[in-house]
């Protein structure tokens, strides 16, 4: 099931509000992490899939990127990214992830920023990414950790003071399709084990370069006291694989 919540205008006006879409990249928890995990992208062909507002195309050019293809389900989301957008290299395409097939060997460098969480066959996914890069190509994804997906609640365990109490963890194994709430409304996406985001990632061919779960750093700490939550379990899995 594709899902196209970002289109939602209800939803949309509250991902417009979140600071990482005022703000960008620099608002963004594990920015810094991803930034880390690509290569030098001068001269490089990037796809990125689900590219939202185009925080990350605009990047790769600023990196001096030959060219950048950024593509989106949400017509809403690639409006806002070409209102932003004034390099002339990017390219933005309205379609699914799903229905992305390239020739082989397009592109140095894929990257995806918090969308494939959203799509439900992350081993076609990964077919399809080895088959369009070039040998020697990388692939950096960030996802919602499945820590963090397990559960549709996505949300902490309360006392009955209102404390946070515990992030709970259940039906761990139990793979798929997740009802949860973001932003005030019922977003599908869909809950994978760290074993299944690996497995299949080596089993189309790929080497695993690094894997990461990013933590708030100090100065985001001092800067919003409440992130010290965020110590307590992973948010987000970030990958980078090669060719
Ligand atoms: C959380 S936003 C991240 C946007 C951007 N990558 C960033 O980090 O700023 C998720 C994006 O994935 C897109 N998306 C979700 N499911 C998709 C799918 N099946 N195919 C293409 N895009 C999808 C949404 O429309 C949205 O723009």
């Amino acid at each position: 099931m594709k899902e196209n919540k970002y289109d939602d205008l209800n939803f949309f006006v509250n991902y417009s509000a979140m600071p990482r879409s005022v703000v960008g990249l620099e608002a963004a928890g594990e920015w810094p992490t991803f930034r880390a995990l690509l290569p030098n992208l001068a001269n490089k062909s990037i796809l990125d899939l689900g590219c939202g507002y185009g925080w990350h195309c605009r990047y790769a050019m600023e990196q001096k990127a030959k060219q950048v293809i950024g593509i989106d389900l949400s017509k809403k989301m690639l409006e806002k990214a070409k209102a932003l957008t004034e390099h002339s290299g990017i390219r933005y395409e309205c379609r699914a992830i799903e229905d992305v097939v390239y020739d082989e060997a397009t592109f140095d460098v894929v990257i995806s920023s918090l969308a494939l969480h959203y799509v439900q066959d992350f081993q076609q996914v990964c077919q399809r990414v080895y088959h369009c890069l070039v040998p020697g190509g990388v692939f950096v994804f960030s996802v919602e950790h499945p820590i963090f997906t397990a559960m549709a609640s996505q949300d902490w365990f309360y006392d009955e003071q209102g404390h946070r109490s515990h992030w709970p963890v259940d039906h761990y194994f139990s793979e798929g399709l997740r009802k949860t709430q973001f932003l005030q409304e019922e977003v599908v996406k869909y809950h994978r084990t760290v074993e299944s985001y690996l497995s299949n990632l080596l089993d189309a061919g790929f080497a695993i370069n690094r894997l990461c779960e990013p933590k708030p750093s100090a100065q985001a700490l001092k800067d919003y006291p409440d992130m010290v939550h965020e110590l307590r379990r992973p948010i987000f899995l970030l990958l980078s694989v090669s060719k």
